[in-house]
């Protein structure tokens, strides 16, 4: 496995005439960031992946301080999972004059993007950045940032970039919680506690399924998710997916979206829900 860390070195390292398999990443990885490189071997010939703590998808009063980092086991895992090029770069070298962004212009106003303003504007700056750097066959992101990846999605073909978006699915321990590098700020019986998320975004597919309204399966995902002790919903949402927009009649993938607050770790999760 090749580290480079400026442009220059990622230039040389890239491969020509062979199919690039990319993985952005901010670190920290876990299993997730795992089957994403899992995907990407299986489909590509190369596979790149960056970890960048990326600072303009922070708030101010967010978590870009103590963001868990720790590059050796990184390097390692990244290393063992089969990942040919790791591009870790500073933020000099991502944000040389910083002189311009991409804005997002539709669907940045609802679920994490109400409650992080700007948060997805600095996600598609650098993911913009480093699509230019990598130039990649396909990009791989997990579905538990689901926002993103609609975004991203959208992105690629409001700007004709010319990548193929990989969708991949959420990876969860065996209590049915995420896995989340922000995990770590969980205290043991919280972790616990926030297994309940996913029984909850279950049952309310499950409503779903059975023809229940919106609005209803909307209020009991509320209500189930109010008893998870010492935590605050942030949101809880169900919205057209990809599109982010309000679920109408035509909608035939909803996605059923929730963020909650522990007391050091705010954590997201969903379920996509499609139409019978
Ligand atoms: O999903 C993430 O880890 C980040 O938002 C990404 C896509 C690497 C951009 O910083």
């Amino acid at each position: 496995m090749k580290i480079v860390s400026t442009v220059e070195e990622l230039r040389i390292a890239l491969p020509t005439n062979q199919t690039i398999g990319f993985v952005p990443t901010m670190g920290y990885l876990h299993e997730g960031h795992m089957s994403l490189v899992e995907n990407a071997r299986r489909e590509n010939d190369v596979v790149v992946m960056s970890i960048f703590v990326n600072p303009t998808q922070f708030g101010p009063n967010e978590d870009l301080d103590r963001y868990p980092r720790d590059f050796e086991r990184d390097e390692k895992l990244a290393r063992d999972a089969g990942v040919d090029v790791l591009f870790y770069p500073t933020t000099e070298t991502m944000y040389p004059l910083d002189m311009a962004r991409v804005t997002v212009h539709h669907g940045a106003d609802v679920l994490c993007g109400a409650s992080r303003p700007g948060h997805f504007d600095g996600v598609l700056t650098i993911v913009s950045k480093l699509f230019n750097l990598v130039q990649p066959t396909r990009a791989y992101f997990g579905l538990k940032d689901a926002q993103q990846v609609a975004l991203i999605e959208g992105y690629v073909r409001d700007y004709f970039v010319p990548v193929e978006i990989r969708r991949c699915p959420i990876i969860r321990e065996e209590t049915g919680l995420a896995k989340s590098s922000r995990n770590v700020y969980l205290s043991d019986v919280e972790t616990v506690e926030a297994s309940r998320i996913f029984s909850a975004l279950t049952m309310a597919r499950e409503a779903l399924d059975t023809g229940q309204q919106v609005d209803e399966v909307k209020r009991q995902l509320t209500e189930r998710l109010n008893e998870i002790p010492n935590s605050q919903i942030d949101y809880v949402e169900l919205v057209d997916y990809p599109t982010l927009g309000a679920v109408s009649s035509d909608s035939t993938e909803l996605l059923l979206a929730v963020a909650i607050q522990f007391e050091r770790a705010r954590l997201i999760d969903n379920v996509i829900w499609k139409k019978g």
